[in-house]
């Protein structure tokens, strides 16, 4: 098989080449990436220079990029998005450009070259906020965010382009994903790097809303198997079936890395901060997943990630993030 990862150079897509080339190193996989301020081909040196592997910088939302790339391939795996929710609460343009536009211009060229297998990589966020029961695939969207809005669009799209033109896309609506390679805005990474550097811990609101947490290595063997498996036209949760709230993750962090609580410093809310995350994951379930790993050593395995790799991050720190860091939490703590 000759995939297309499209966002290879990020967290989740570049886990994902990773579990791909080991797991079948007859396939071939092309990782076309921006390199936004997220993307980081350091994510992916161990592979780099493999033979069933090639690197193409360039744009999702570009046709002539995305034709050529696709041209060599029989699926495409769309990871490329602009992903962080506080961003699109800043600015949501680059939302609209990559997450609506740039998989509008992968499906299109999709059509055309006819391609075995489109996965549309969405999320858990595109039914909002859940208050009971777990949401169900069929259940209503109900995005509150730029960031999940556009991603809800998106994967509309897509599911038309299966309804219309028969394109063989499917889509996955993966929870939390938490593991190495995470870009320190997020949550886990964000904590776990603060506390190394014995700098507060900024929880928003009460610190009681609830996210469904799923490690990346399980995310990656779901995709896989939805890749392989998943029937045409349809849409699969990924859930990780461990509910936590924001403060109980902030403590288990703190405690394994044997810092004191008065780290975490409640920070003023996110503007739309949807409550709680809860999917109904049966349905992949049905379709042999099984996820391999426990939250504790998960999280185990992700803080020992950090402090091993600490020239990773505190490249980052040092670079674009110092500033956004500086916008977003200044206004916050302010
Ligand atoms: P990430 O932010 O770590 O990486 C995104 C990657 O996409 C980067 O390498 C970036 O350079 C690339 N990219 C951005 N715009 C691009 C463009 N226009 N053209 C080509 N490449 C571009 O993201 P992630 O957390 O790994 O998420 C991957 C996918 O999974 C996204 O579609 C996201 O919406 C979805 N998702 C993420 C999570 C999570 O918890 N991280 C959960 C559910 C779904
Ligand atoms: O649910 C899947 C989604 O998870 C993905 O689609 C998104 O791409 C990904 O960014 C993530 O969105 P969240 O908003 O849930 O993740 P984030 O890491 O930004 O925040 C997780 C929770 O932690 C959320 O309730 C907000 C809170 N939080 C976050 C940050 C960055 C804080 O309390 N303080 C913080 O500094």
């Amino acid at each position: 098989m000759r995939i297309l990862v499209t966002g290879g150079a990020g967290f989740i897509g570049s886990n994902f080449i990773r579990h791909i080339l080991s797991n079948y190193p007859d396939y071939h996989v092309t990782n076309l990436d921006k390199l936004t301020y997220c993307g980081n081909l350091q994510n992916l040196k161990d592979v780099d220079g493999r033979t069933n592997y090639a690197f193409v910088r360039g744009d999702i939302a570009d046709s002539g990029v995305v034709e050529k790339a696709m041209a060599e391939v029989d699926c495409v795996i769309n990871f490329a998005a602009e992903t962080h929710v506080d961003r699109s609460i800043m600015s949501a343009t680059e939302f609209i450009t990559t997450d609506v536009n740039g998989t509008y211009m992968l499906l299109e060229a999709a059509k055309v070259q006819k391609m075995r297998r489109f996965l549309q990589i969405s999320t858990d966020e595109v039914y909002g906020s859940i208050s009971g029961a777990a949401a169900k695939e069929e259940d209503r969207f109900n995005p509150s965010n730029p960031y999940s809005a556009t991603k809800a669009g998106a994967e509309l799209i897509a599911r038309s382009y299966f309804i219309t033109h028969d394109l063989p896309v499917i889509i996955l609506r993966p929870s939390n994903n938490f593991g190495p390679y995470q870009y320190p805005e997020k949550f886990i990474p964000l904590f776990i790097t603060n506390a190394l550097m014995d700098t507060p811990l900024p929880l928003y609101g009460d610190g009681k809303n609830v996210r469904d947490w799923l490690y990346v290595e399980d995310a990656c063997a779901a995709i896989d198997l939805v890749l392989h498996k998943g029937e045409p036209g349809e849409a699969y949760n990924i859930s990780g079936e461990n509910k936590r709230t924001n403060i109980d993750v902030a403590r288990l962090i703190l405690k394994e890395l044997g810092k004191p609580e008065e780290l975490i410093t409640l920070v003023k809310d996110r503007p739309g901060h949807d409550r709680r995350y809860s999917i109904d994951g049966s349905k992949v379930e049905r379709l042999g997943f099984d996820r391999k790993t426990e939250f504790g050593s998960a999280l185990k395995k992700t803080i020992e990630w950090y402090t091993k790799n600490t020239a990773w991050w505190q490249d980052i720190k040092s670079g674009e993030f110092k500033n956004y860091y500086k916008k977003q939490y200044g206004e916050r703590h302010g």
